[in-house]
C-alpha cells in the first residue's frame, strides 16, 4: 500500500492506476469503513482510502480535538484489506488560507435532521469531500447510509454539479445487538455501551409498524423519543421521512426512512433503517 501525502503525489499516482474506487473517511477505522472498501475493491481496479478529519466540518464545542486519531492501526487495517493508495493529507496543505473562503452550499435539506443541531456541518462536508475528488480524481466513491444525510447530499452534489463520479451506497455495519458502528462509540462508558442498542430497537420498531401499514408518522416519533427520554438519552431527532427526496413523508409513501439522533453521556449517536412498502 502507497502511503500518500501530498496532493501533487496524489495526483501523479491517480494518472497511472486506471479506474478508481475512493472512500473518505476520517480515521479510527472499524468494521463499517472495511465494508466500504470491500465494495470499493469489487467496483475499480485501484482503491484509494482517504484519512483526514476535517475541522470545517465541527462545529464550535464539538469534538474535533478529542476525535479519536489512530493512524498506526488505521494504515495496518487498510494494509491488510488489500488497499492500493491511503491519501493522508497535511492540513496546511489541503486548506491553504486556514479559511476556506468558497465552500459548496448544499440546498435547504442541509438545515434539516442533523443540519439543525449541527450548523454548517454539511457545507464543511460537501466542502472537503469535493476537495478530495478534485484532487483523488475517482470514477467511484463509496459512502455509508449509517450517515444517511450526508449520502444524499453527496449525491446530490455529484448531480448538479455534474461530477463524473459513481456515487455507491453501502449498508450500515452493526455490532451483533444492533448498534451500529461508529468511532464515537467509543466515548460509551461500559454501562452507556449496555444501553446504546436502545435506538436501534426503537428504529426497528417504527420500521416494522410502518411495514405493517401505519402511516400514523407523529406519534410513532413520539413514543421512540418518550422511551429514549425515559432512559437517560437527550434525544435530538426521531423522523419518518422519503427515503428519496428526504422530504417529510406522505402517508401512504412506498420507500421510507427513519431517521434519529440522540446523545448518550458524551456521545452523540445517529442511525436509520429504510423502509420499502
Ligand atoms: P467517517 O465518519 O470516518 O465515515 C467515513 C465513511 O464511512 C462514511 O461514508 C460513513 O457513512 C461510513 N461509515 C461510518 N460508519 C459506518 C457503518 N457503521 N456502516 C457503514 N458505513 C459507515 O463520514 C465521514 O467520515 C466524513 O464526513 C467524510 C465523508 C470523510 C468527510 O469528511
Amino acid at each position: 500500500m502507497q502511503v500518500i501525502r501530498s496532493i501533487a503525489d496524489m495526483r501523479a499516482w491517480r494518472k497511472t492506476a486506471g479506474k478508481i474506487a475512493f472512500v473518505p473517511t476520517m480515521g479510527n477505522l472499524h468494521a463499517g469503513h472495511l465494508a466500504l472498501v470491500r465494495e470499493a475493491k469489487q467496483r475499480a481496479d485501484k482503491v484509494v482510502v482517504s484519512i483526514f478529519v476535517n475541522r470545517l466540518q465541527f462545529g464550535q464545542g464539538e469534538d474535533f480535538d478529542a476525535y479519536p486519531r489512530t493512524y498506526d492501526a488505521d494504515a495496518e487495517k487498510l494494509r491488510e484489506a488489500g488497499v492500493d493508495a491511503l491519501f493522508f493529507p497535511d492540513e496546511r496543505e489541503l486548506y491553504p488560507r486556514v479559511k476556506q473562503d468558497f465552500n459548496v452550499e448544499p440546498p435547504h435539506v442541509q438545515n434539516e435532521l442533523c443540519g439543525a443541531f449541527r450548523p454548517g456541518h454539511f457545507r464543511g462536508v460537501a466542502t472537503v469531500v469535493s476537495k478530495l475528488f478534485n484532487i483523488v480524481q475517482p470514477d467511484v466513491a463509496c459512502f455509508g447510509k449509517k450517515d444517511y444525510q450526508q449520502l444524499h447530499i453527496i449525491r446530490a452534489m455529484v448531480d448538479d454539479l455534474n461530477m463524473p463520479i459513481e456515487i455507491v451506497p453501502v449498508d450500515t455495519g452493526r455490532a451483533d445487538d444492533g448498534l451500529a458502528l461508529s468511532s464515537r462509540n467509543g466515548y460509551l462508558t461500559e454501562a452507556e455501551r449496555a444501553e446504546a442498542p436502545r435506538l436501534y430497537r426503537n428504529l426497528r420498531r417504527i420500521a416494522d409498524a410502518l411495514e405493517a401499514g401505519e402511516n400514523d408518522y407523529a406519534s410513532l416519533e413520539k413514543s421512540a423519543i418518550d422511551d429514549l427520554a425515559a432512559n437517560g438519552w437527550q434525544v435530538d431527532y426521531v423522523e419518518v421521512r422519503d427515503a428519496d427526496t428526504l422530504e417529510i413523508g406522505h402517508a401512504g409513501a412506498h420507500r421510507l426512512v427513519v431517521l434519529a439522533a440522540a446523545r448518550l453521556g458524551k456521545p452523540r449517536l445517529i442511525d436509520n433503517i429504510e423502509v420499502t412498502r
